[in-house]
């Protein structure tokens, strides 16, 4: 058993066309390839709500802001689409930058506010490429439904703005962050981890978990963050690029946790970055 690999637009419309002949519902999940527990289980939940569920793999160099980076991108097409035939996926669309990106392509797609922070301000340039190549995908699979992981909250966020601010007639599917036993949320990036730093790394969880919990036990927001700011240190990570509280609903600051919050982290460890978020419930 083995899935279809389609690589132009023109082939993914004729397929997609065919299935919604036959009136199928279409999902999609878009990844980068290096596919890991946490994308299967994207896949799964898309199996489950879609007739026929499409995994797109490209690399996508707009959406880094580091060539050295996007250089060291695993690309492991032929072990991702061996790990997508049995789940029954029913096509992994894997263009190449040509296909996507034709000669002359000059359109951005901006998300203003949501993108802005956390992520959006160590990163520049990363929401608009990552905006860009979503709505280019939801817009050439035609879609009805699309998967998104939480660990990547804030891109979720941004993916659920364009989506509304486009008129795009697609429903974007938030699924649970996927996590190993000792806590570490599942991340392409933890193959880069040493022996020693893998074993260091799930203290970032724990500390979020544990910081959750006081926050809505009523400590303060304040003094609880910059304590958990420097647990993360003293655990072994090297930097803190953000640790913050925001609304769970719209990721707005929160100074007061007087509804459900989400509080987010993305630390460097042995020159990985990781980033995580968890739960916070209002305050008692
Ligand atoms: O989360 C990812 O892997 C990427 O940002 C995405 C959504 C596939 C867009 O390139």
């Amino acid at each position: 058993m083995s899935v279809p690999i389609v690589r132009t637009v023109r082939e993914l419309r004729a397929e997609v066309s065919a299935w919604r002949r036959q009136g199928f519902r279409v999902g999609v999940v878009p990844t980068m390839g290096a596919l890991h527990e946490g994308h299967l289980s994207l896949v799964r939940t898309a199996l489950g709500r879609a007739d026929r569920v499409i995994v797109t793999l490209f690399v996508n160099p707009k959406q880094f802001n580091n060539a050295a980076d996007l250089a060291a991108y695993p690309r492991t097409e032929e072990a991702d689409a061996g790990k997508l035939a049995p789940l029954g996926a029913h096509m992994l669309y894997a263009p190449d930058v040509a296909e996507m990106y034709p000669d002359g392509f000059s359109t951005t797609v901006s998300v203003s506010g949501v993108s802005e922070g956390l992520c959006g301000a160590f990163r520049p340039g990363h929401f608009d490429g990552m905006a860009t190549v979503v709505t280019k995908l939801f817009l050439q699979t035609g879609s009805d439904l699309a998967f998104f992981g939480e660990k990547d909250l804030q891109q979720l966020h941004v993916v659920r703005r364009l989506a509304r601010d486009l008129d795009i007639p697609i429903e974007i599917v938030a699924c649970p962050t996927v996590r190993e036993e000792d806590g570490l949320a599942l991340s392409s990036r933890n193959v880069r981890l040493s022996t020693e730093h893998r074993l260091i790394a799930p203290r970032l969880a724990k500390i979020l978990f544990a910081t959750a919990g006081r926050l809505t036990e009523g400590a303060s927001i304040d003094e609880t963050l910059l304590e958990a700011r420097n647990a993360i240190l003293e655990a072994g990570y090297q930097q803190v690029e953000y640790l913050e509280l925001r609304a769970n609903e719209d990721l707005a600051p929160l100074s007061k946790l007087d509804r459900p919050g989400r509080l987010l982290v993305a630390a460097w460890l042995g020159g990985v970055r990781l980033i995580d978020n968890v739960p916070v419930a209002p305050a008692r």
